[in-house]
């Protein structure tokens, strides 16, 4: 499992069910519990807030459920912290984020993103729809990065894109390094999207030790 990791970026593991979907479903339709709301990120984005991890046990449950930790090591042999967890609902008819890798050096050099870079899970359910695409990643860009990110524009000439679609019995885990773009939505329709970001634990503390909700995300990943 974790040389196709390694080589591809990704994989996809067993995540889901009528529970999770059923909550996604109302926060989807807008009607959410008191204290809470959707609020705009990036253009035709909404986030979830204050935060996911107290809206509903469901969130951690699932990683439980699905031995999301044992899965997360054996394929990145990497022993991650959860760093947070979030809820995006998409409207947007233009990707919302095209192209990039979460960690990268700009074209004076300078580092954006965590470094090194985390995995991320998302499940993308079909919540009764036809499956949608939702995500591309450029497979095996995973394993390089360059000191300088304009020379990424070679890399679509010699590796293949994946398309990822909703599913409503698999998450997809990926490399944040490797090139990945979201899908825009189709018009008229909108979609909701469950992330966990994981990264070492040292990192967490070295950078947010101060930061409530991180602890708590750590601690509560740590008791599963
Ligand atoms: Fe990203």
């Amino acid at each position: 499992m974790y040389k196709q990791f390694y080589k591809d970026g990704f994989c996809q593991v067993n995540f889901g069910g009528e529970k999770l979907d059923q909550v996604l479903t109302k926060i989807l339709k807008n009607d959410l519990k008191d204290g809470y709301n959707l609020e705009s990120k990036y253009l035709g984005s909404y986030d979830l807030r204050p935060d996911v991890l107290s809206y509903d046990k469901i969130f951690i449950e699932s990683l439980r459920q699905y031995n999301i930790k044992k899965i997360i090591e054996e394929t990145t042999l990497k022993n991650y912290s959860l760093f947070h967890i979030q809820i995006r609902v998409v409207e947007n008819t233009n990707s919302y984020m095209d192209w990039h890798r979460d960690t990268y050096y700009d074209q004076s050099g300078e580092l954006h993103g965590k470094s090194p870079h985390g995995v991320k899970l998302i499940y993308y359910p079909e919540l009764n729809k036809e499956k949608q695409d939702r995500l591309l990643y450029l497979r095996g860009s995973n394993r390089i990065l360059f000191p300088n990110n304009l020379y990424d524009r070679g890399l679509f000439k010699i590796l293949e894109s994946k398309k990822v679609k909703s599913n409503k019995d698999k998450a997809i885990l990926f490399d944040t390094n490797g090139l990945h773009s979201v899908c825009p939505e189709t018009k008229n329709n909108k979609s909701i999207r469950l992330i966990y970001s994981f990264l070492s634990k040292k990192q967490i503390l070295d950078d947010h030790n101060d930061n409530k909700l991180h602890m708590k995300t750590i601690q509560m990943f740590e008791e599963i």
